[in-house]
């Protein structure tokens, strides 16, 4: 099985980099070496998570991360997406954690011997619990909290770090976290949804001025999600409803930091449930970015509902992954091009793209046929949208091996490696030897 692009193609370009990402409470382990964070509290709670597993031991990367390091090297990669969990950093009265510390500057070493560019997300979901005790993401001290954190890690890791990310996704830190309550810490609000949403934002404005002061050198910005709201008819309810999800999924993290302001779905919010935005908030949240990182996995459909708002339709087209996400290539040139349109963007990285297949392991192989057609149709996608006018400078795999999927535990598998969680042994799926053979055939 091969994924093969066009000769010429600007992803096989020189300078274009490919890598594989993963997130630290989705593979690292070793909790008790760090503090508690927000998914460990909501692991514990019975019902919260599908096989009732948690993230203490995960992928066990704090221990075997040198052979993980090498597995990477193995891949042919330029570069290396992961994340630094606050809590294995800075301790709960503020001090530094120098043996959470050391571990991150030991895989940065060892990433820079094997030439491959280490790019650090500050945050992917695991909040320290002693914040979520005092208001969490509610609380707009986290935000200063969160630009002290960034203090610590820019000082530690001085020129080692090619690029930071300040937030993954924080789409679903409020939304998911706050308003649907299906991830940490679980509630279940409109209005704190959104007060959340701009608590992350500021915290983004304010790293990134951390970012640009400590670590000028490093191409510093943010992660975030999108997915085309598509109408699921032809009806102006339907369509106005697509639009306002667009406004209320898509839109509302990327105009704020754009344009300083949010859509105007905002206005028609009743004030009680809008967020409180103090004088300045929006000229901090509107730091210019040197990059901004995209991650993509799949279209949504949208109808309208009887209380004036939009709902989702589940899809009808196959084929579908494993997490019954439609496989929907040409929403990621579309999204990308439509952004591209109507906003100045900074270059563009895809931080994720993948999907979660049924794999089975025979013989010790997993043929996972249908995720190296998913890889070979967004990679099609991601040349298109270069092909469009874009500045797209890189693509990174989710993920590099299969690991805790949040809310789904660890029965959905997004790795291009396959992880025996009993044994913990790592094997390459045939969508790793694809993409390392993809990877390896450029001529640096
Ligand atoms: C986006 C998140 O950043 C990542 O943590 C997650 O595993 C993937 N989506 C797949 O759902």
């Amino acid at each position: 099985m091969k994924i093969t692009l066009a000769a010429g193609s600007a992803l096989l370009k020189p300078d274009f980099v490919f890598g594989v990402a993963t997130a630290s409470f989705q593979i690292e382990g070793a909790a008790d070496s760090r503090l508690p964070c927000i998914w460990d509290t909501f692991c514990a709670q019975p019902g919260r998570i599908k096989d009732g597993s948690n993230g203490l031991v995960a992928c066990d990367h704090v221990a075997r991360w040198q052979d993980d390091i090498e597995l990477i090297a193995g891949l042919g990669v330029d570069a290396y997406r992961f994340s630094i969990a606050w809590g294995r950093v800075i301790n709960a009265d503020g001090s530094v954690n120098k043996a959470g510390l050391r571990f991150y500057q030991q895989l940065l070493d060892s990433l820079h011997a094997r030439n491959i560019k280490a790019f650090v997300t500050l945050y992917h979901w695991d909040l320290p619990q002693y914040l979520q005790d005092n208001g969490g993401w509610l609380n707009r001290d986290t935000a200063y909290k969160f630009a002290e954190y960034a203090e610590v890690v820019t000082h530690a890791f001085a020129d080692k770090v090619y690029s930071y990310a300040t937030l993954n996704e924080p789409f679903c830190s409020a939304y998911l976290g706050y308003e649907a309550g299906i991830h940490a810490p679980g509630i279940q609000n409109r209005q704190q949804g959104r007060q959340v949403a701009h608590h992350l934002l500021l915290a983004h404005g304010l790293a990134m001025q951390v970012l640009q002061k400590n670590a000028p050198n490093a191409l510093n910005g943010i992660v975030l999600n999108f997915s085309p709201c598509h109408a699921a008819s032809n009806s102006a309810a339907d369509i106005n409803a697509a639009q306002m999800a667009d406004q209320y999924h898509n839109q509302w993290y990327i105009q704020p930091l754009m344009e300083a302001r949010y859509p105007d779905l905002l206005q028609q919010l009743p004030v009680a449930e809008q967020p409180k935005i103090l004088a300045g908030d929006m000229a901090i949240i509107a730091q210019p970015l040197d990059f901004l990182g995209v991650n993509y996995y799949t279209r949504t459909v949208y109808r309208a509902n009887s209380k004036g708002w939009f709902s989702d339709v589940p899809p009808t087209v196959q084929p579908l992954t494993d997490m019954g996400w439609e496989v929907y290539p040409q929403g990621l040139s579309e999204i990308l091009l439509a952004m591209h349109q109507r906003y100045a963007l900074p270059p563009v990285y895809i931080t994720e793209n993948g999907a979660a297949m049924p794999d089975t392991l025979i013989n010790n192989r997993v043929q996972d046929t249908a995720r190296v057609a998913y890889f070979q149709q967004h990679l099609q996608a991601t040349e298109d949208a270069i092909n469009a006018g874009m500045r797209i400078n890189g693509y990174f795999a989710w993920s590099l091996m299969d690991n805790f999927e949040w809310a789904e535990g660890y029965v959905k598998r997004f790795g291009i490696v396959y992880v025996d969680y009993v044994t913990q042994q790592r094997r390459l799926k045939a969508s790793a030897i694809a993409l390392r053979d993809l990877f390896t055939s450029r001529k640096k």
